[in-house]
């Protein structure tokens, strides 16, 4: 069966959300980027409704078309908190935790790829354009070529992709390899994460190695500028007005290192490094039912209350924690706001929230301390740059952030970044893959 779509865009997540009963856009970039493609082309978003257990019809939502495909309540243990958050996340994240290999996850993974490819086979238009994404659906590519050989397979990888000794852990290696050869176009963020593909297809006798390419994903920068002047100081009273104002925004994921930074403050405040102050630290909720998040909170938690119990006063606390999802307008606010962001992942694809900042900062204002392994590092190299495993260089790397804070060199790194990211913003992302699987096409 054949459908009417002749771009099929294929993810885990709908760009949707059911908030009260209604549908409302979920913040990302990704859906701003690829709306005007899918709308142009009669296209289609395959994905998960993001709720275990509940049918919904086909529907059209702003202009864009979502095929919704159901996972029941063991799809969502074993597929997504399972195989996906608890084998291939960590793997692929170089082993923060230890990556857990169970049969049935490996079982239930192949099941829901299954899934979503007979619902992007049933979906597409004879000769359409599928574009798959993330590692969720590394199946998808060399399913959907066995069911319909006519059209043509993108697939992008969001997350790192590991070392081949690292990945050659996993028991179903050989199974992965293969489903993602079935796209005609393979993207990765980082040129590591593509040399890494090819020096394990290399080595695999039987690899057919697909086409690939470095597309770092970036952000609709249309979204992101500086806030206004009151809005910027309505923040800063917020916190009590401190002379330094610093700002962590993440999913709770131990990738993330939050609570590095925050031991890494906690040790300046210790050594008198740090005066007049505040880290406003907002994580949004993940994953909440896998142990090492519920773990990654725990410690998060417990190092807040006692920074703010050791130095903090009634009224002034040194950490504004917040763990829920914020709006865009008011990220934007904080963003603008602040003076220092810290992102310290141990190991991140590319880091949004890094370009989001900058983009917040055209007037050269901000300063950005951002980790060596963050994908983002390689176009923001002029950041503050830290190694989060190394608490001393995450502290150095935030004092002289605060020292080099308005001066000629400071201001010059952050325009220039900021210039960079707004250049290189999600569509040119978009545009820049698609065009590239259009030539793969055109050469079949
Ligand atoms: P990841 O994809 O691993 O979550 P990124 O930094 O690449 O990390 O992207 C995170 C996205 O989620 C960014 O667009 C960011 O603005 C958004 N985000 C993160 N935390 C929050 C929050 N508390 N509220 C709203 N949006 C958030
Ligand atoms: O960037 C990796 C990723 O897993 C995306 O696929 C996803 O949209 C985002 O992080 C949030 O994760 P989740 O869909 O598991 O909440």
């Amino acid at each position: 069966m054949s459908g009417d779509n002749a771009f099929v865009v294929v993810a885990n997540r709908l760009p949707v959300d059911r908030v009260d009963g209604q549908w409302v856009a979920s913040p990302g970039g990704l859906v701003a980027a690829l709306a005007p493609v899918l709308k142009r082309n009669s296209g289609c978003w395959v994905g998960w409704p993001g709720e275990p257990d509940a049918t919904f019809s086909p529907f059209t939502h702003d202009g864009i078309r979502l095929q919704p495909v159901e996972l029941d309540a063991d799809d969502f243990e074993e597929f997504y908190e399972g195989f996906s958050n608890s084998t291939l996340w960590p793997l692929y994240h170089d082993l923060i935790v230890t990556p857990r290999y169970h049969r049935e996850w490996w079982q239930r993974y192949r099941a829901v790829n299954e899934k979503f490819a007979r619902a992007a086979a049933d979906a597409a238009a004879e000769g359409a354009t599928v574009w798959v994404q993330d590692y969720q659906l590394q199946l998808v590519p060399g399913l959907l070529r066995e069911m319909r050989p006519d059209v043509t397979i993108g697939f992008f990888l969001h997350i790192p992709f590991p070392n081949p000794d690292l990945f050659r852990q996993l028991p179903w290696r050989t199974q992965v390899l293969r489903g993602l050869e079935g796209a005609d176009l393979i993207g990765f963020q980082r040129r590591r994460d593509e040399a890494n593909f090819l020096d394990l297809a290399a080595s695999d006798p039987e690899a057919h190695t697909p086409r690939t390419g470095t597309f770092p994903i970036s952000i609709d920068a249309s979204e992101f500028d500086k806030a206004d002047d009151a809005a910027i100081t309505k923040v800063r009273e917020l916190v009590s007005n401190p002379r330094t104002l610093m700002l962590g925004v993440d999913r709770l994921d131990y990738t993330k290192g939050i609570l590095q930074r925050l031991t890494a403050i906690e040790e300046l405040l210790e050594e008198g490094r740090l005066e007049s102050a505040a880290l406003i630290q907002v994580a949004t909720p993940s994953r909440e039912r896998i142990d090492s998040y519920k773990a990654t909170r725990a410690g998060v938690e417990e190092a807040v209350g006692r920074i703010n119990g050791r130095y903090g006063k009634l009224g002034r606390p040194v950490v504004h924690y917040e763990h829920h999802a914020v709006p865009k307008s008011q990220l934007r606010n904080y963003y603008s706001a602040a003076d220092i962001m810290l992102v310290t992942p141990f190991k991140d694809g590319m880091n949004l929230v890094a370009k989001e900042y900058v983009a917040c900062h055209p007037d050269g204002s901000g300063a950005l301390v951002l980790s060596e392994f963050a994908g983002a590092a390689v176009e923001l190299n002029r950041a503050h740059v830290c190694n989060p495993f190394d608490v001393e260089s995450v502290k150095n790397s935030i004092v002289s952030a605060i020292e080099a804070q308005d001066s000629p060199a400071a201001r010059d790194a952050m325009v220039q970044m900021n210039a960079h990211v707004r250049e290189h913003d999600v569509s040119r992302w978009a545009e820049a893959f698609l065009s590239e699987l259009a030539a793969v096409r055109r050469n079949r």
